[in-house]
Order: structure tokens, then sequence, then C-alpha cells
């Protein structure tokens, strides 16, 4: 009977369906595991299900005998080294797809938040200070017809250009490594590169992976080229952000505000962000709905018995 442990208390079909198949899963419901406990595990078990938050280096990997898989629970897998996996012969899975919805429309959320001033307004009411309805309070731009720059248009960028579209009109810059020529035929959205992306959206997003070569890709000279009354939305990983450069941005009013649901160094928020009226703040819960939730444990449960009944699962995580 293969066995199986989980690092984290995931939602209960993905274990059923793994026992189902005759797995024997161990969960564990407690704090979160050191590197020397999650070495101890990869020594023991046949597959792993991990979080974004395991970080899974060549140490722990090397210390595997029987392992043949390591599910990531999440869409990401920069948590894990993958081409060490390869070389100890250990697949690595992620859970493709499943949060487009999930994460478009949390940044749709903070799109609109930060543009209509939500957590400033809700406030200003709870604390008394709502003394007479006055026609200059508050006021915002349109979100209506601007322009947003989706940094990637994989699955999760392409679903918020069109909630942007078809909720908004919003007119779409993007920029990747390849062109979507359907989306822009459907769409009008226009294939720009980084600086002109930049420099003419009212709303900027990310929706990259991370990788080396996107590490730190927004800097200071990125910030410096948006405009002062632009967005900037991250709902996919901290470190494609110089963090102390967004800072300095907000302070300096070099933009005009923020929506971060991932920081770099998580779990840490540094004082200096947290402090700024101009920004608002979400633990890392672009994905976090019943069905996406589901669906990952779903596919996760999939992923692993696919791997040990033979099959190519659905998402693998190609090395090259
Ligand atoms: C969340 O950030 C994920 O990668 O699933």
């Amino acid at each position: 009977m293969p066995s199986v442990y989980v690092t984290a208390e995931i939602p209960q079909n993905g274990i059923t369906i793994l026992t189902k198949r005759g797995f024997k899963v161990q969960s564990n419901l407690g704090r979160r595991l050191s590197k020397n406990e999650l070495k101890e595990i990869f020594a023991k078990y046949d597959g792993v299900v991990t979080l974004l938050t395991d970080h899974i280096d060549e140490e722990i990997i090397k210390s595997s005998r029987n392992l043949k898989i390591i599910a990531n629970f999440a869409v990401g897998f920069d948590n894990i080294d993958v081409l060490a996996a390869k070389k100890h012969g250990v697949v690595v899975t992620n859970t493709p797809s499943v949060a487009n919805i999930s994460v478009a429309e949390h940044t749709m959320m903070l799109i609109l938040a930060c543009q209509k001033r939500l957590i400033g307004a809700d406030r200003y009411v709870r604390a008394g200070r709502l003394e007479r309805w006055d026609p200059l309070m508050f006021l915002s731009p349109q979100v209506w017809g601007k322009t947003i720059g989706i940094v990637g248009l994989g699955g999760i960028g392409l679903t918020v250009g069109q909630m942007a579209l078809q909720g908004f009109k919003m007119k779409i810059f993007y920029n990747d490594i390849i062109r979507a020529q359907d989306f822009e035929m459907i769409s009008g959205a226009k294939f720009v590169d980084l600086e002109t992306l930049l420099s003419s959206s009212d709303i900027v997003t990310l929706h990259v992976p991370l990788t080396v070569k996107t590490h730190h890709m927004i800097d200071k000279k990125e910030f410096s080229l948006m405009k002062k009354t632009a967005i900037f939305v991250n709902t996919s990983r901290g470190s494609i952000v110089n963090q102390e450069a967004l800072i300095w941005a907000l302070t300096n009013g070099i933009i005009a505000g923020a929506g971060l649901d991932v920081f770099e160094n998580e779990p840490h928020v540094p004082h200096t962000l947290s402090v700024l009226g101009n920004v608002i703040l979400t633990p890392h819960i672009g994905s976090a709905t019943f069905e996406t939730r589901e669906a990952m444990a779903k596919i996760v449960a999939e992923n692993i018995i696919d791997v040990f009944e033979g099959r190519t699962p659905l998402g693998l995580v190609k090395v090259d």
C-alpha cells in the first residue's frame, strides 16, 4: 500500500480519493514542519503533498528513499527545486488552471478596492466621521474604460483580461513571452513591450511565475515608468517585485496605490509597508475559494494516482 504524507490539512475530497484507491494517507494537522521533519518525511513516504510555504531544496529531496512524487498543492512551484527532484528521479506536479477564476476575481477586487478607496471609506464610517454627505467626498476615477496592463497572459492573466473587458470595457495592454493572437482578435488587446505597458496603463497587474528571470522584474526603474495615478496589483509572487522599491514608489507618490496579495519573505510583512494608507494587503488568499481549493485537492490526488499507475499526470511540471 503506497504511503502519502500531506504537510497540512487540505480539503477532504482529495484524501478520500486517495484512500479509496488504496493509498495510506497521513496528514499533518499541527504546526508547520521544520526542515529536519521534512527530511524524515521524505525518507519515509512514497509520495508527499507540499504547500507553497514548504521550501523543498536538494537537501530535503536527497533524503528520500522510495519517494516517487512531490505533489505541490499550488499552481506555482517556485518553492521546489525541480532540477534537484529530476536529478533524484522524483516527479513534481502542480495544480494548473484551477485557480484562474479565483485569482482573477481577487485581482479585480483589489483593483476596485484600491481605486474606490474601500478601506479608507469603511474606516471613515466606522470612526463616526460621517457627519454629512459631501459631493466632493472620496472622489475616485471610474474603472470603466480605463487601460489595464497585464504582465503575463497565462491562464490567470487571460481571465483577468476577460473580466476587465466584459465587466468594465477596459482597454488591454499585455506583455508575455508569447503572443496570444486569438485573444487579441476577440478583445482588441495590444501586445506591447514592458516599458510601453508600464507607462500607458492606469492599472498594472502581475501574472507571471516566479523564476530567475522574473525575480525583481518590477524595480525602481519600472515604478518610475508608471503613471502617478497608476494602481499596481500583485497576486502572483512577492519576489517578482523589489518590495523596497514598491514601498519607495508608494511613499513618494510615484504611483497612486497598490493591492497586494503576496509579499517578499512571506509571512513577514514589513511595518514600512503595512503602515501605508495607499495600499491594500491580503494574506495570499487569491486562490482561496471553496471551488478552487476542492479542485486543487482533487488534482493533487489524481496527480499522485497517475504517477503510481504509470500515467502522465495532468499537473506534471516539465523540466528542460
Ligand atoms: C497560489 O499562490 C498558488 O500558486 O496556488
